[in-house]
């Protein structure tokens, strides 16, 4: 895997600390939705990448956009750029979910939190153009919520906020326990807490379910083992019970995998 150069096409800013980055890149042409990029810092002091998820893909164009938080003094520098910037690239990394493999007739949910919402967007839009019947659960901390219109286009939204000032009061369990969505598959990004509540839900229901893990990474290509879970089985890589989430996920079925 090599380093590109990216071109910064456009740069907004969607919600309070929350950037939304189009960038022109060769990475568009084999991208897949749930699948990242490791976004290199023009501050050479900021030695490691940031891993970002990939929110849309437009092959045709050859973009790729991501929405990002502000966490800390990466994430800051990103916001600065500007339409004609470049950007030093990795990707695309990890396996995405597995849209392919999905029986055409199954209904899914998917269910993002946070900033775990972005990578969803990606599946929505995939879904759709395999006429496989989706709905998204979104849950957000208040009411600046972020990317809706994108969902509405290309699936039904459901919208859940802690402070109950858009959709309704709660969290996505909460949410889908309340409203009779059908759902026989899940795929869900977002806080660890979210993704072991989501885990235990399906459990319950035999609902097929696969979840896109967060870790802190250093290499971003399975080589420093500085990412990994915790699995049930052995991985056959280490030897051990774990796996790597930047090359192994970052999705997993969520029944391999300790949540
Ligand atoms: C597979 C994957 C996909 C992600 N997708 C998104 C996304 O779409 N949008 C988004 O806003 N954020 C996403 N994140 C989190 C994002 O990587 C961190 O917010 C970002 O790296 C913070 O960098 P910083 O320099 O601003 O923060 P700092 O705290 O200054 O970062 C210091 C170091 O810690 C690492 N780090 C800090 N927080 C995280 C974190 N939560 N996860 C992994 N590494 C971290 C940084 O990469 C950097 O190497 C994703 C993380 C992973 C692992
Ligand atoms: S970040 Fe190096 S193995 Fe995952």
């Amino acid at each position: 895997m090599t380093k590109t150069i990216g071109n910064v096409i456009s740069q907004l800013q969607i919600a309070t600390n929350i950037y939304s980055m189009t960038i022109e890149t060769d990475i568009a042409m084999s991208a897949k939705p749930g699948q990242f990029v490791s976004m290199y810092c023009h501050d050479e002091t900021k030695i490691l990448p940031r891993p970002i998820s990939i929110c849309q893909i437009d092959s045709k164009a050859m973009t790729i956009r991501v929405v990002y938080r502000i966490a800390g003094k990466g994430t800051e520098e990103f916001a600065t750029y500007r339409d004609g910037d470049k950007i030093e690239l990795m990707g695309p990394l990890g396996n995405g979910f597995p849209i392919d493999e999905i029986d055409p007739l199954s209904k899914v949910v998917l269910m993002g939190g946070g900033i775990g919402i972005p990578p969803m967007v990606g599946c929505a839009e995939a879904l759709r153009e395999r006429g496989i019947t989706t709905s998204a659960v979104m849950g957000y901390r208040d009411k600046e919520t972020f990317l809706q219109d994108e969902f509405r286009k290309v699936c039904d939204l459901y919208v859940a906020t802690e402070d109950g000032s858009v959709g309704i009061k709660g969290n996505v369990i909460e949410l889908l326990n309340r409203t009779e969505i059908p759902c026989n598959v899940i795929f869900a990004c977002g806080p660890t807490p979210m993704l072991s509540a989501i885990k235990s839900f399906a459990v319950a229901r035999g609902i097929t379910c696969y979840v896109s893990m967060e870790e802190r990474m250093a290499c971003g290509i399975g080589a420093c083992l500085g990412c990994v879970c915790k699995t049930k089985e052995v991985d056959e890589h280490s030897q051990v019970k774990n796996k790597r989430v930047c090359k192994d996920g970052p999705v997993f079925l969520a029944g391999e995998i300790d949540l």
